[in-house]
């Protein structure tokens, strides 16, 4: 019998199953250590604690830290310039009275001369989607334009766009979702169309002329273009050309097809746009029991730890006929072939992508890299501090799942401001070579940089769990590897920020639950586990609401291997317990919960941007962006957070920041519904600032009969919802934010 059903693409997508089965790190050690930091801060058993810490002072490190001062953020802080903005439910974007915003880029808009106005009721033609904006705009950045089209870095009159587009809610794509019969895909343009509507927009922006200023996109300019999961791509850094990289598309493994699931993102100083892969494991079509005996020991453990199984996400490997370049069987990832080598299907395929991929937005022509030096991971963004000449660069980042961890990436080349144009060859020369790390923190507030190379940290062919055999592994397996260097288990990292006045790191932990992190394993860097009552009763234990934790590295130095660290931010809602859960004084104006997106601002340094992606408070508001003027690490105290769960109570010290109440912590934007709020971009002027509103109404099941959907913004009406960048400007034509 054959059953025709309405696949609803929905959030829960964001999440991959949680994968990290090590013991990293030994909850034993470090309850051990927080007992004992316990008895030396309440001043009992002082000597005996000191002598278990072999006499080091116990936050002797943190407290170095903590009095460097007001080193480097300045003497005059920034001041926000706007009232907060009230949490909302409403299907419409808040913003604070005195600022505006223009639709600037919506999904189906068109980006070539000729390619239709979006129907936006599923019938648009699928090949067209190639020149029109993809679904789930996510991270972006703007590259500034000359007159006369060439790279400005000053120019706030017109720019490139890049943005990515993450994902798709299939439901609003096609006439009444995905056509699925006994579990496979049977229209293929419902298929080409989703091919097209990831990957990447590279899109000339242009600032309107007159006073009100306002933003559009210029639908013909040259400069337009798609990148999506049928573009090539060259493999680079250690795993290319390697066996681990053969496919049918690529014998010699020198390169891929396409991108998928580009969640955040980095811009080079070289003027390059970074893409990063983030849960691309589950597109892939593994049937573990058909395959799983045909696979190395090895292959298991690799397809395990990154979540290589199932149906495939969208079930593109279905389509039948296949085409002759294999448009659809691309997606299976099971061995099929006779080879030896995988030259003759796509066994190998997953190992293509988990990639950060640099994009040269100003030459079409250019053929994009993964830049596999940087690993392979749920890959949230790539964050580059502030390049400095004679110093080398640092990329911080996350892998997005519960229980997983960050990362950072330093080049051994040092910055020569000449390559500043130097386009994709300067990405080879400091993306391609260069060494990778893994963060661990410890319970007295420091924290170490592990280094992820083969034959150190037990990466070595010996390991138990995984026998390393070169580089080229540990790039590809950087999970295993950071799994053998005793990495520290975090509440789901997404984005990193650096501060560009002193270099702190911020990384937001997003949320984690009770089964991923029990009250029994809450630790020093994610120390709360609570119960977020819903006003419906829903109980929500663990983590629900996240935090923004921030490092400071020793000297100041990128590529320095150890840290000191401090939780910046808590999410919660303002009724929570002030002292156990609302630990930083949250209030109406400001309070928020499951913080996504940070970013800080280049022309207001020091203002710090934060999005949510939340679904833990979206029975009080949608989601959110909040603006913040953050102090450094140290300028708050250590902390001791008593988490209860009705029946086990623990109790956990941790160091917490400076409380910044309303003066310096803001609620700036509200969003539609179901949305979640997510990427950044600003002019270098400061006087526009470029926000993604991710998905609006993607949770409710879709009546296309009546047009009943969750949201129906921006269009408004019956209209179905449709992902946007928005660009924000203040009406007296001031700088954004502060
Ligand atoms: Fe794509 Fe972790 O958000
Ligand atoms: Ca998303
Ligand atoms: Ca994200
Ligand atoms: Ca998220």
């Amino acid at each position: 019998m054959t059953e025709k059903h309405v696949m609803i693409s929905s959030h829960h997508h964001d999440e991959d199953a949680i994968t990290n089965t090590s013991d990293n790190p030994s909850f034993e050690s470090i309850l051990q250590m927080r007992l004992s930091r316990r008895q030396l801060l309440r001043g009992t058993a002082g000597a005996a604690a000191m002598a278990l810490f072999g006499g080091v002072g116990l936050s002797s490190a943190w407290a170095a830290g903590q009095e460097r001062g007001s080193r480097g953020v300045g003497p005059h802080p920034l001041k926000l310039n706007f009232a907060a903005v009230p949490k909302s439910l409403a299907d419409v974007v808040t913003i604070p009275p005195d600022y505006s915003f223009d639709v600037l880029y919506r999904l189906g808009d068109p980006i070539a001369a000729g390619v239709a106005d979006y129907l936006n009721d599923g019938t648009d033609d699928p090949a067209s989607f190639e020149r029109r904006a993809g679904d789930h705009h996510d991270g972006m950045s703007y590259f500034g334009l000359s007159h006369d089209g060439k790279r400005d870095e000053n120019s706030s009159a017109r720019g490139l766009l890049c943005v990515n587009h993450e994902a798709i809610t299939a439901a609003f794509l096609h006439p009444t979702g995905q056509t699925v019969v006994d579990g496979a895909r049977t229209v293929a343009g419902e298929v080409l169309r989703e091919f097209f509507a990831h990957g990447v927009s590279v899109i000339k922006v242009v600032k309107k002329r007159g006073k009100k200023g306002g933003w559009s996109y210029k639908q013909d300019s040259r400069f337009n273009h798609r990148i999506h999961t049928l573009t090539t791509m060259k493999l680079s850094g250690p795993a290319a050309e390697t066996p681990y990289m053969i496919t049918k598309f690529s014998p010699d493994g020198s390169k891929t097809r396409g991108t998928i699931n580009n969640c955040a993102n980095g811009a080079t100083p070289w003027g390059t746009y970074l893409t990063c892969e983030e849960n691309w494991a589950r597109y892939f079509r593994r049937i573990a029991a058909t395959d799983d005996p045909n696979r190395t020991a090895k292959e298991l453990a690799s397809f395990a730890r990154y979540g290589v199984e199932g149906d495939g996400r969208e079930l593109w490997a279905t389509v039948s006929p296949d085409t002759e370049d294999d448009l659809y069987g691309r997606w299976n990832a099971m061995k099929l072939g006779t080879s030896a080598d995988g030259s003759d299907d796509y066994r190998n395929v997953a190992n293509t992508y988990g990639w950060v991929v640099e994009i040269d937005p100003f030459n079409r022509k250019s053929i994009p890299k993964k830049r596999t030096t940087l690993g392979r991971f749920a890959h949230e963004g790539a964050w580059l501090g502030p390049a400095k000449k004679g110093q080398p660069l640092a990329s911080y980042m996350g892998c997005d799942a519960r229980n997983e961890y960050i990362y950072k990436y330093v080049s051994n080349r040092r910055w020569d401001p000449r390559d500043a144009n130097e386009g994709m060859a300067a990405g080879d020369k400091y993306l391609d070579d260069g060494t990778l790390y893994v963060a661990t923190f410890n319970a007295d507030g420091t924290g170490e940089w592990r280094e992820l190379s083969f034959g150190i940290n037990n990466i070595t062919p010996t390991n138990p769990a995984y026998a390393f055999a070169d580089q080229a592994d540990v790039v590809i397996n950087t999970r295993l590897a950071a799994d053998a260097a005793g990495a520290t288990k975090m509440d789901r990292p997404e984005w990193a920020a650096v501060h560009p006045k002193n270099g702190e790191v911020y990384v937001t932990l997003t949320n984690t639950n009770a089964s991923s992190r029990p009250i029994t394993n809450v630790d020093a860097a994610n120390p709360r586990f609570y119960n977020d009552r819903k006003t419906t009763g829903e109980d929500q234990l663990g983590n629900p609401n996240g935090h923004i934790i921030r490092l400071a590295e020793a000297h100041g130095k990128v590529d320095a291997t150890s840290f000191t660290w401090d939780v910046f931010l808590f999410g919660a809602r303002a009724s929570a317990d002030a002292t156990n859960v609302n630990i930083a004084g949250l209030t109406d104006a400001n309070d928020f919960s499951s913080p996504d997106s940070v970013w800080f601002s280049r022309a207001n340094p020091g203002l710090l941007w934060i999005h949510t992606d939340d679904s833990a408070y979206t029975d009080v508001t949608n989601n959110m962006t909040l603006a913040a003027v953050p102090g450094e690490v140290g300028d708050g105290a250590p902390t001791t957070v008593n988490n209860v769960d009705g029946t086990t109570t623990q109790a956990v010290d941790t160091y917490v920041g400076k409380d910044l109440g309303e003066e310096k912590l803001r609620r700036f934007l509200v969003g539609p519904k179901e949305c979640e709020i997510s990427g950044f971009a600003e002019t270098p002027d400061g006087k526009t600032l470029f926000v993604n509103i991710q998905h609006p109404g993607e949770d409710t099941t879709p009546d296309f009969a009546t047009g009943a959907f969750g949201s129906h913004w921006p269009d408004s009406g019956l209209s179905r919802p449709r992902t946007a960048t928005i660009a924000i400007t203040k009406n007296d034509g001031g700088k954004v934010g502060a």
